[in-house]
């Protein structure tokens, strides 16, 4: 998934974050210097900061736009840091995780201070319903994390539980980074509706795709360890689909809950995940949010920010990192 190839337009400007973001997490502190150009030296997919200025609409005035897709990037990047502390995750973005190769207290630190650099780029732009809009997301993350850690291993788990994690962990991140591009154009009350609207769904989509791609994808394409989120305990939609309909029900849920989970258990799962076609369902569901975040689209301002946003959409649905 390619931002600037789904839209060409946004190159100059994603060429500018790039170096903004350089700018933004330099230290004087060698450490934290060290950690920082690390972190940035892999890119992620680069996708918030893309929807927020594809939303804005590509035709602007650049800076006060770039600093804030910068801000969001790194508020993003931030997450994933603590995320993998969180998950005891080892890989991201095809190299060692900060917390691999530094420890989960330096970690945290390193995470901290993405989020106050965030937040220093954010204010210097000074638009403030865009930094309340990012501190509830911020929020709701928080929120959705300490639920997903606190119910690891329950697998009573059910779709509705899911869902509604997701939404506060992901999708609430991509509603508002929508609602923001609406912001800065100063688009009505209806079409921001709309842009959150069509970014919850994009979001929902996006993070199911996700999950099934711990279970789907190639460690070397994804650059995240495959299997991670059972073997943490983590239960998604595609072991919510196979609980309910997979033989041997009652043996996966013991062992879920001890974390028995060996490499050729993990590969046994995965092909009754195929026989029952969890990974169908979850694919079903996928195309289910696109077309509701398609429908939203249509509250948006027609033209070229709507096309470049359904573009971006339909971009999800296929790809495999
Ligand atoms: C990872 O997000 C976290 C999820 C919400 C699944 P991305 O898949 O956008 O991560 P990068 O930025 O491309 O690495
Ligand atoms: C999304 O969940 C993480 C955040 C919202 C920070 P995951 O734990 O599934 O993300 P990955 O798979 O590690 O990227
Ligand atoms: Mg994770
Ligand atoms: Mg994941």
């Amino acid at each position: 998934m390619n931002v600037v190839q789904i839209v060409p337009k946004l190159e100059p400007y994603m060429l500018e974050v790039e170096e903004t973001l350089q700018q933004t997490i330099n230290s004087n502190t060698r450490i934290m210097n060290t950690i920082t150009h690390y972190i940035l030296r892999a890119s992620g997919k680069r996708l918030r900061p893309a929807l927020f200025l594809t939303a804005a609409g590509l035709d602007k005035p650049a800076p006060r736009l770039v600093d804030t897709a910068a801000s969001i990037e790194l508020i993003h990047t931030a997450s994933l840091v603590h995320d993998d502390i969180v998950d005891q995750s080892a890989l991201r973005r095809g190299m060692p995780t900060v917390n691999a190769k530094w420890g989960n207290e330096i970690s945290v630190l390193a995470g901290d201070y993405l989020f106050a650099r965030a937040f220093t780029l954010l204010t210097q732009s000074g638009c403030r319903e865009i930094i309340n809009i990012l501190a509830a997301v911020i929020e709701g993350m928080s929120v959705g994390e300490i639920e997903q850690l606190t119910d690891a291993g329950n697998t009573e788990l059910t779709e509705e539980d899911y869902l509604d994690r997701i939404k506060k962990k992901t999708a609430c991140f991509m509603a508002g980074v929508c609602q923001a591009g609406g912001v800065v154009r100063e688009a009505g009350r209806e079409e921001l509706g709309a842009l959150y609207d069509f970014g919850l769904h994009l979001g929902l989509a996006f993070q199911i795709k996700d999950d099934i791609l711990d279970f789907q994808g190639q460690e070397k394409v994804t650059g995240k360890p495959v299997g991670s989120d059972l073997r943490q305990g983590i239960i998604t939609l595609p072991v919510i689909h196979l609980l309910r309909f997979g033989d041997g029900r009652e043996d996966l849920s013991r062992r879920i809950r001890k974390g028995e989970l060996s490499e050729a258990r993990l590969q046994g799962i995965v092909r009754e995940m195929q026989r029952v076609e969890s990974l169908d369902y979850c694919l079903g569901l996928v195309g289910t949010y696109t077309e509701r975040a398609r429908k939203a689209l249509e509250g948006v301002e027609d033209g070229e920010i709507r096309e470049n946003l359904s573009r971006i959409l339909q971009a999800n649905v296929s790809r495999d990192y």
